[in-house]
């Protein structure tokens, strides 16, 4: 009873400290991670803390520190014995984010192991695990020894969160979630840092999505983001890079799980989806240089390119699925993927250029569908979605074709086809489009 008392005052402290601007060392901060993960500081007094650093903000010592304190919170990934070159990489987060199942074989031909942890979909926002088990059998349940074997003998593994790492994170995200104390930059480095500190790998790159469909909308705010991990990454001894890139309509051509699994596989065959591949390339020749594999981008995305022409790309992701339980048949033969029933045309209501498209609403139209989860309870159905045949940029003619949606039955695809029309803008004049990739931090 005492010594919880002895905890509530020196926590009362801290928050006061934070309230009127002060810096906290290294040591506060460690006794209140450990104090909240063992349960000793009660979640009022960690969200008027994380309200008092949404005004205050911390300086970079107090995030780095905040962020080594929450990665040591929980077990940590030796991935020492696959060795120096261990890549992993992060999204903010976007609608039609299908980066990792290219970029992942990608990387894994080049002769870098990508050994991930991957979350599934909420809301409007898709998952990469939901997407995967799009191939019959995939599994992303494994034990520690084989998700190290995977990595070894396919190259890559994704697997789903484990709430051993970094749990002061698990519990802050929650409380944060309910304390309108999620848009702040510390808070934000700290969490997604700390889960890839946690994880092991020595090359870290991030995709950091700006604009509508974003959790940054604002470009600067997306530039601090990425700057503030980067440095946090560096100072904690990983390679790192960030690419800021645009999520002001969704990526790529397809919204969906089984959907956007075709569409990584267009591109691992070598097929053009502009931004996608861009993206994948950029993130890609990141990982080569910073990790030591190549000496410049322009020799690095040489050989992505030639790893996607001599099919090695795709028979990583092959090799993959396979070990994960999948019929990898599939990576060939995309007719065994999920697909919906019910294929409905959306007609352009207009001639003209398409000037925007609602990212946030194309999700919600996929969630609708039955392709995205309400709540963590959800089921979900891989086949459903959208594909995009115009993109912003595109002059399309009335009656041409918009976009393809894929439902399960007639009346939720009538449904989403006027919400999709609702995503669309357009006009006579061609739209100037700001450069997709905004920006690299390294
Ligand atoms: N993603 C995370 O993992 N944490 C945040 O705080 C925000 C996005």
């Amino acid at each position: 009873m005492i010594f919880l008392e002895v905890i509530a005052v020196r926590m009362t402290d801290l928050i006061e400290k934070k309230r009127d601007g002060g810096v906290l060392s290294a040591g506060e901060i460690r006794y209140i991670i450990e104090g909240y993960t063992r349960g000793d500081i009660p979640d009022y007094q960690m969200s008027a803390l994380c309200m008092a650093i949404y005004f205050q903000g911390m300086n970079e010592r107090e995030t780095t520190e905040l962020t080594l304190a929450m990665a040591a919170s929980g077990d940590t990934v030796d991935l020492s014995p696959l060795g120096e070159l261990t890549a992993d990489k992060h999204s903010t987060g976007g609608v039609g984010d299908k980066t990792s199942l290219v970029l992942c074989p990608l990387v894994a031909s080049c002769g870098i192991i990508m050994a991930k942890r991957s979350g599934r979909g909420l809301g409007h926002t898709g998952g990469t695990i939901d997407k995967l088990e799009s191939f019959p059998g995939f599994s992303v349940e494994m034990s520690r020894e084989r998700f190290l074997e995977n990595a070894r003998t396919a190259g890559f593994v994704i697997a789903g969160q484990s709430g051993t790492l970094a749990p002061a994170d698990k519990l802050l995200y929650a409380l944060r979630d309910v304390t309108g104390t999620v848009p702040s930059i510390p808070l934000i480095v700290s969490s997604i840092m700390s889960k890839k500190l946690a994880s092991g790998a020595h090359t870290i790159v991030l995709d950091v999505k700006t604009g509508s469909g974003a959790f940054m909308e604002r470009e600067e705010d997306a530039f601090t983001l990425a700057r503030e991990m980067v440095s946090v990454g560096k100072l904690a001894g990983r390679n790192m890079a960030a690419v800021v890139t645009d999520m002001d309509q969704p990526l790529g051509y397809t919204v969906g799980n089984a959907l956007e699994v075709r569409e990584a596989i267009a591109v691992l065959r070598g097929e053009d989806v502009p931004d996608l591949k861009e993206l994948c390339l950029t993130l890609g020749a990141n990982i080569l240089v910073r990790s030591g594999a190549e000496k410049d981008e322009t020799a690095a995305r040489a050989r992505l390119e030639r790893c996607i022409a001599d099919g090695s790309a795709l028979g990583r992701l092959a090799a993959m699925v396979k070990a994960q339980g999948g019929d990898e048949r599939a990576v060939y033969d995309t007719s065994l993927l999920p697909l919906a029933p019910v294929q409905r045309t959306v007609a352009a209501p207009e001639d003209g250029y398409v000037t925007a498209i609602d990212a946030k609403g194309v999700g919600h139209v996929s969630m609708l569908l039955g392709g995205g989860r309400a709540t963590k309870e959800s089921a979900i159905d891989l086949s459903v979605g959208v594909v995009l045949r115009a993109k912003v940029g595109d002059r399309v003619q009335k009656g041409g074709e918009l976009a393809v949606i894929h439902a399960a039955d007639g009346e939720s695809a009538a449904r989403a086809e006027a919400e999709l029309l609702g995503c669309y803008r357009f006009s006579a004049e061609m739209p100037q489009r700001p450069p997709f990739i905004r920006g690299i931090v390294s």
